[in-house]
């Protein structure tokens, strides 16, 4: 099943992209492993997280209208997880909720997270192809703690955002305003 579905991604995908989804999976896995999550549903998460990321969004839009999805004025590189999710029991037969809630939430993140999404979360910014400086400490501190390293993903989302004066998705505030209060709490 897991090797059917690389084919697919690979065959849909661009070389670099494919490089790093592969990357994504290898952390996942890795991670689960370490933070006792489900290695089987980071791993298929992460597989098919940005299966149509590289989707015109006329290309979008009609594979959202398909499963009654609404994309409305949301900005395309936003779509590609929830339409995945969305798509994922017509597309590969998946119906499982947290690897559909893991591709939903991987690029802005959200407060209810569970955890192989928060897995997905963390590993697609520190699997091993990225080089933003941002993913440095996020990779040591993912290693040990699993919040903080989901709370750093998120700010760093934010700096990222920030810097290049894009929108910041309220949900991605929302998840690191509690986690750090949360660690916080705790600390
Ligand atoms: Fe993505
Ligand atoms: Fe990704």
């Amino acid at each position: 099943m897991m090797e059917v579905i690389k084919k697919r991604v690979q065959a849909r995908l661009s070389p670099h992209r494919f490089a790093h989804v592969e990357g994504v999976a290898k952390t996942a896995v890795r991670l689960a492993a370490i933070h006792d999550v489900d290695e089987k549903r980071a791993e298929l998460s992460a597989w098919l997280h940005d299966y149509y990321r590289e989707d015109s969004r006329e290309s979008l839009r009609r594979l959202a209208e398909e499963v009654g999805f609404l994309i409305e004025d949301q900005p395309t590189p936003l779509l590609h997880g929830p339409l995945m999710a969305a798509r994922l029991s017509l597309d590969f037969g998946i119906d499982d909720l947290e690897v559909r809630e893991a591709i939903a939430t991987h690029t802005i993140g959200d407060e209810t997270m569970g955890p192989v999404a928060q897995v997905l979360f963390v590993a697609d910014l520190i699997e091993p192809g990225r080089t933003f400086a941002s993913a440095l400490p996020v990779r040591a501190v993912a290693e040990r703690d699993l919040a903080r390293a989901v709370a750093m993903t998120a700010d760093a989302t934010i700096t990222h955002l920030l810097a290049a004066h894009l929108p910041i998705a309220k949900e991605t505030v929302a998840l690191r305003n509690r986690i750090w209060k949360r660690i916080d709490e705790t600390t």
